[in-house]
């Protein structure tokens, strides 16, 4: 293990250099539990939880483990609702509707997507979690002082140097260096424009050139070989998510799963028709047909509205053609098998020799 490696462990206080990545949607609490007790960091993704879900998950992670993990937390600022964009999207995706029988003005319940607040907070507080890790930003300075004062080590998303170098100067303890190769939304908070972002090895390269904190790879990393090259790029340790997707321990849901296995996981592309941010998912029809990147699509997160109802029905027979099928660009090292039998396996050769 390389010293920034075991500066990082010991930073953390686990014992291999890899962090499961939080994946709202697709885990919960049963994911971060088998992975921290396998030696590396789990991730608790919470911006698709009400405060009550998040507290009844760091309760359950703490009745089932003494190590440490990491809770996630989105940081984007809720925007106003642009009747006139809804209406054109809503337009755009019309003939779907009709073609599944569905009402076009119909509003499909969908899960929230919280930013970090006050509320979450206090909801968190009391578990004092010693990992927290941000996506989009940060959170204001307050709440970001008051995480800090129980002690927690801050993980935070770049994706371009010059977010990197910003989340250094606003405190964050560890940045991610998450590179264009990465499954789910880009933590792009800077700048809206997609040919900004860079790939995995130019991206900590640079980072880890400019930065003084411990930096993190993300993207594109699906075996021990991937971890090895991020290391020896000078980070301190990885953080893997598309990998852990078919594992017993996910929620990823059937459609999903179907195709991370099939060749159609070959072709992964940014859209931002699901949620109105781009994000990384294998190429479906309603990608092909709006998007990938659409102008009509509603601001983050109000694109969720109209698909849900879409995406519904279509999983209730059997389609994906509505679904997010969030996943990185290397799907190869995806394999139905228990997640803390995939981190032994990711982590060999950190694994201490046998006597
Ligand atoms: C299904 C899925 C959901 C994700 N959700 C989140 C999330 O809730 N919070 C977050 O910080 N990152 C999220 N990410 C991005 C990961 O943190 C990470 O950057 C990415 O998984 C790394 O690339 P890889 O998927 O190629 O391993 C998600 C990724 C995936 C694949």
């Amino acid at each position: 293990m390389s010293a920034a490696a075991r500066a990082l462990c010991r930073r953390l206080d686990i014992a291999l250099p890899l962090i499961q990545a939080p994946m709202a949607g697709v885990q919960g609490s049963a994911l971060a539990i088998a992975v921290t007790e396998a030696g590396a960091l789990g991730s608790l993704p919470c911006a698709m939880l009400t405060p009550a879900a998040i507290g009844a998950e760091l309760q359950a992670i703490r009745c089932a483990t003494q190590r440490p993990y990491n809770v996630n937390f989105f940081c984007h600022a809720a925007p106003a609702v642009d009747a006139a964009r809804e209406a054109r999207w809503r337009e755009t995706l019309r003939p779907y509707y009709l073609e599944f029988g569905l009402d076009p003005a119909e509003v499909a319940p969908a899960p929230p997507r919280l930013p970090f607040d006050a509320a979450t907070l206090e909801t968190i507080a009391p578990f004092a979690p010693p990992v927290v890790s941000f996506h989009f930003g940060l959170p204001a300075g307050t709440l970001l002082a008051r995480v800090k004062a129980w002690g927690a080590t801050v993980l935070a998303s770049a994706t371009t140097l010059g977010e990197a170098l910003w989340l250094e100067r606003h405190g964050a303890d560890v940045i991610i260096a998450q590179g264009l190769e990465a499954g789910g939304h880009r933590g792009m908070f800077l700048d809206s424009d997609i040919s900004t972002q860079v790939g995995t090895f130019a991206l900590v390269r640079s980072v880890v050139r400019a930065v003084r904190v411990p930096v993190i790879a993300a993207g594109g990393i699906a075996d021990s070989a991937g971890i090895r090259a991020a290391l020896t790029l000078g980070a301190a340790g990885v953080q893997v998510g598309t990998t852990y997707l078919l594992c017993p321990e996910t929620t990823t849901s059937a459609v999903h799963r179907a195709a991370l296995q099939s060749p159609a996981a070959r072709h992964t592309a940014l859209t931002n028709v699901f949620t109105g941010r781009p994000a990384r998912a294998i190429v479906n029809r309603v990608m092909r047909e709006c998007g990938p990147m659409s102008a009509l699509a509603p601001a983050f997160p109000l694109a969720v509205g109209a698909i849900a109802s879409l995406r519904a029905a279509a999983e209730a027979r059997a389609s994906d053609d509505f679904s997010p099928l969030w996943a990185g660009q290397d799907t190869s090292g995806c394999r139905a098998i228990p997640a803390a039998e995939l981190t032994q396996e990711l982590a060999a050769d950190f694994a201490a020799p046998s006597a």
